[in-house]
């Protein structure tokens, strides 16, 4: 690759630093160590002072910050500064809607000023480097994980992923407020064995090029600096040791040269794994894998000096690793400017920072269900109201994972929305009923339910708290917790119509609740203004516009249901399934079914991917392409006509789907290529255009190159990823 100047100038000064680093300071660079409670300790400040810190990992204070970079800069033999890196996820004081949440919001603007938020509040902290995004593709909703996500297509999070590195990085990575983002987990994490974090992951090589490497390649591309290794295990190799990752692929195929950075111990892990027999070898198999850094472990620290004294290791692989820590620090502008200036502390008492959260929150709910038009609500037409739910008053549980740095008292909860919002004009009646999602005790039921009888409409917010998503917090039933399926049958006795506020960290299988339910906002974890946000989609000063970026099972078994699966070769479709109450008794074996499904819950998920509900109506017609044929190095333009034939302006999210008919490998049914949030006023039909190219059909072929293939396209535009309004194209030669 060709360098510019001042890549070469990196280079050089890179170079001329290799040359006059010893050994233990070539490793201390490839040491992040842990600052256990954020504090300078005796310890850390020697270490830093010899050399052998290259990163710290969790101080948060702007003062500690400088004074480690101090000793880093001022009195260390090199003066080389250290990278500060923090598990920056969905904001810092101010917390936005989790991950999952944005990407509900289909808005690459929303996702990467969010991260600028957060990247600029961080690094008024001292924080230069964060472990996002998390570009997992997650297609399993047990994993708790998942809300850190954005979800089960690749392009999708590839759109969002990108948005939210520029956020981070910003246009110029030295200026002040850019810290390095984190493109994780590298790779396959999302497909852990039943949706148990850390669990062992099989994923074929085709499989991993055209679904789950596809968000890390074009991180890659926008320039993301650092890449996480996986904790898991890929295919017998855990990411951490596995050289096709991180080497064939990451650094030979797509001229990765930034750092890869282990998880959080994940080196000495690789003996828990059952990889290595030590310590030792687990540290040679990492080097050799090419992972730059060691997360807190210490493993290097302890083990490559000896290894590459032995012979084990060459230093010349160190040297390759040393070199892209060193990068990253120049790119950063970190010699030249290693300290954090605070002149302002930017809180949440920024304004700005309010307005964000709360557009993120507003675009993030997915409205699900809105029978008879319950919603919106009229103050005028109402009033009294019962709020009832364990989530409806908690500004805490709606912020979801990862938010360690928030202001916790920043949050505005639901109920205090509403009664901001309508509390002059509606009589609002509060029943907790449940202490918290998890609570079993039904001894309050009675009093929601009276509640319900008294009032002109119940809103119940339902869900989960914060702690059941999230790392390590996998949940194998993932209905609604504790007795709160008991308490939507209990409130419903009372005859008042019920809108259901669902607060989650997860698509959670909401079968047994949704019939009691006669409207439905999906809210996900929606930040500290969850509540304003909530409040005004629920008394109509915005329509909700989120789309479903993960597939809704109807039940947990349905596990994985993904809208992007293959047609295999018995396909279920129209509704042509008998399901188990309909078979007859002693029904010959093949008198019926012989096709995907389930006989107890059918073929379909209770919401597909990328459905949403409007206040608007919207409807799609006149699909057209530019031309019925594709040739090597041509585009099309796709159009279809979407028209709001309802009373109220609203936005909508319109997708563009294709199907390659047939393929040297079998792929997906439908595969998302295109989407664009559109603003339409009631009556007003606009065209929606996509421009489609050879290099957009592309997919990993046989021998895992990349290539389009002649033959029949299919493409659909519409709401969801059941869009009907379709039409074809023939690809005419192909690559
Ligand atoms: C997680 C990473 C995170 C790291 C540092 C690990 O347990 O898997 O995603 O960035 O901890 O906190």
């Amino acid at each position: 690759m060709k360098q510019t100047a001042e890549e070469q100038s990196i280079e050089n000064r890179i170079a001329d630093l290799i040359r006059r680093m010893t050994v233990a300071e070539k490793i201390g660079q490839m040491n992040q160590m842990c600052l256990g409670d954020g504090s300078l300790s005796d310890e850390i400040s020697q270490q830093i002072r010899a050399g052998r810190v290259g990163a710290v990992l969790n101080a948060v204070d702007a003062d500690t910050v400088n004074t480690l970079q101090r000793i880093a800069v001022e009195e260390s033999r090199l003066g080389i500064p250290l990278l500060v890196g923090r598990d920056v996820i969905h904001g810092y004081r101010m917390i936005l809607p989790i991950p999952l949440g944005q990407a509900a919001s289909w808005n690459e603007g929303l996702v990467e000023a969010g991260a600028r938020l957060a990247a600029l509040e961080a690094s008024t902290h001292g924080i230069n480097w964060t472990f996002a995004p998390m570009i997992d593709i997650a297609r399993d909703a047990r994993w708790g994980r998942i809300a850190e996500s954005f979800g089960e297509d690749p392009y999708l999070a590839s759109q969002l992923g990108v948005a939210m590195i520029r956020g981070y990085q910003g246009d110029d990575l030295t200026a002040a407020g850019s810290i390095a983002a984190c493109a994780k987990h590298f790779a396959g994490y999302g497909a852990s064995e039943g949706g148990r974090d850390y669990s062992t992951t099989n994923i074929p090589e085709n499989e991993l090029r055209n679904v789950y490497f596809r968000p890390f390649k074009a991180a890659v591309d926008t320039g993301v600096c650092t890449i996480m290794a996986s904790f898991s295990d890929l295919n017998g190799i855990p990411a951490t040791a596995n050289e096709f990752l991180m080497r064939q692929v990451l650094r030979d195929e797509w001229e990765f040269d930034g750092i890869v950075v282990s998880d959080y111990n994940s080196i000495p892990q690789l003996c828990d794994h059952g990889l290595t027999a030590d310590d030792r070898q687990a540290a040679c198999e990492a080097v050799t894998a090419g992972v730059s850094m060691d997360m807190a472990s210490g493993s290097y620290e302890k083990h490559l000096e000896g290894l590459i004294g032995g012979g084990d290791i060459d230093i010349a692989i160190v040297d390759q690793l040393v070199a892209d820590v060193l990068r990253v620090k120049a790119r950063l502008g970190l010699f030249e400017n290693p300290y954090t200036t605070v002149d302002s502390d930017n809180t949440v008492a920024n304004t700005d920072a309010a307005r964000l959260a709360r557009d993120a929150a507003l675009q993030s709910v997915v409205m699900l269900k809105n029978d008879d038009r319950l919603l919106p609500l009229s103050t005028e037409k109402l009033s009294s109201i019962a709020v009832i739910g364990p989530l409806a008053d908690d500004s805490y549980e709606q912020l979801g994972t990862w938010i360690f740095d928030a202001d916790i008292n920043a949050g505005v909860s639901c109920l205090q929305g509403i009664r901001n919002l309508a509390g002059d004009a509606l009589d609002i009646h509060y029943v907790k009923a449940l202490e918290t999602s998890r609570s079993q005790s039904s001894d309050a039921f009675d009093e929601a339910r009276d509640a319900a009888r008294n009032a002109d409409v119940v809103l119940l917010f339902l869900g989960e708290e914060s702690i059941l998503s999230g790392e390590a917090h996998c949940r194998a039933d993932i209905s609604l917790p504790g007795a709160q399926a008991e308490l939507v049958r209990r409130v419903r006795e009372a005859g008042t119509p019920v809108v259901g506020v669902i607060l989650a960290g997860r698509p959670l299988v909401l079968t047994d609740v949704i019939d009691d339910l006669d409207a439905v906002l999906y809210a996900w974890h929606p930040g500290a203004m969850g509540g304003p946000a909530i409040a005004e989609l629920l008394f109509g000063l915005e329509s909700p516009s989120g789309k479903l970026p993960a597939t809704f099972p109807r039940a947990v078994g349905q596990i994985p249901i993904y809208y992007n699966q293959k047609n295999s070769g018995r396909p279920a479709i129209g509704n042509e399934v008998v399901l188990i109450d309909d078979i007859p008794v002693r029904a010959a074996q093949t008198s019926f079914g012989m096709t995907a499904y389930h006989l107890d819950a059918g073929f379909k998920p209770l919401f597909a991917f990328g459905f949403g509900l409007s206040f608007a109506e919207f409807s799609y017609s006149n699909i057209t392409t530019s031309s019925d044929e594709l040739a090597i190095g041509e585009s099309l333009i796709v159009s279809a006509d979407l028209s709001n034939t309802g009373f109220v302006a609203a936005t909508e999210v319109v997708q563009l789907y294709i199907r390659d008919v047939a393929a040297s490998v079998t792929r997906p049914v439908r595969e998302l290529k295109g989407f664009r949030r559109i603003h339409v006023e009631p009556g007003q039909t606009v065209k929606v255009s996509f421009e489609l190219s050879i290099a957009d059909l592309a997919f990993y072929g046989r021998d895992n190159r990349l290539r389009t293939e002649p033959g029949e396209f299919q493409i659909w535009i519409g709401g969801d990823s059941t869009a009907d309004l379709g039409t074809a194209f023939q690809v005419t030669g192909g690559e």
